[in-house]
């Protein structure tokens, strides 16, 4: 069992470390949603969907899923980042930036020269891990209005 970290794949046998990991980020508990997200980009995988783990010593410690999306809102086809954490007693010590670093080669692989992604205002490390990647405002806006 390697002592260095790992950056893989994620196998179906790894869902139930991801439900855990997810359980300790400011989201909902949602397993039923990461089951679904495991038959869609695990089970069925393709080359531009992607869910990568970070092992070390044999558990994993780390997530990471995206894809490439293609013409929704007039953009080209690009790559999404929409999940990313890092268990809290792993935190600061380069994972998050490994775990980006090699989704953006995969992604880069496919064709796409932009990644994306969305970020919660209220969180300011959220925001300070994707500045650090280098992520900055872009060309689109999220709007939105609650349905009554
Ligand atoms: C965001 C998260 C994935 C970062 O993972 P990580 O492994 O701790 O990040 P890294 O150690 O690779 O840090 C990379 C850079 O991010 C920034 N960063 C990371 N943690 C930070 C913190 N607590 N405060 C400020 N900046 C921070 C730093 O610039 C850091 O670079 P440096 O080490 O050279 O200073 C992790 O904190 C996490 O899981 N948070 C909760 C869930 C979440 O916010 N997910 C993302 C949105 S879905």
């Amino acid at each position: 069992m390697s002592n260095q970290l790992v950056i893989r794949n994620a196998l179906p046998a790894d869902l139930d470390a991801i439900i855990s990991l997810d359980r300790t980020t400011p989201d909902a508990d949602k397993p039923d949603y990461w089951r679904g997200i495991f038959e869609h980009y695990v089970v069925k995988g393709r080359a531009d969907r992607i869910f990568l783990v970070a092992e070390k010593r044999g558990t994993v410690i780390g997530f990471i899923v995206g894809e490439v999306r293609a013409w929704e809102f007039g953009s080209p086809p690009c790559g999404w980042v929409f999940a990313l954490a890092v268990s809290p007693d792993a935190r600061e010590h380069g994972t998050g930036k490994r775990m980006w670093d090699e989704i953006c080669r995969r992604l880069k692989k496919t064709g796409v020269t932009t990644v994306r992604t969305m970020a919660n205002l209220d969180q300011k490390l959220t925001l300070s891990f994707l500045r650090a990647m280098g992520l900055r405002t872009g060309r689109y806006i999220e709007l939105e209005k609650q349905l009554d």
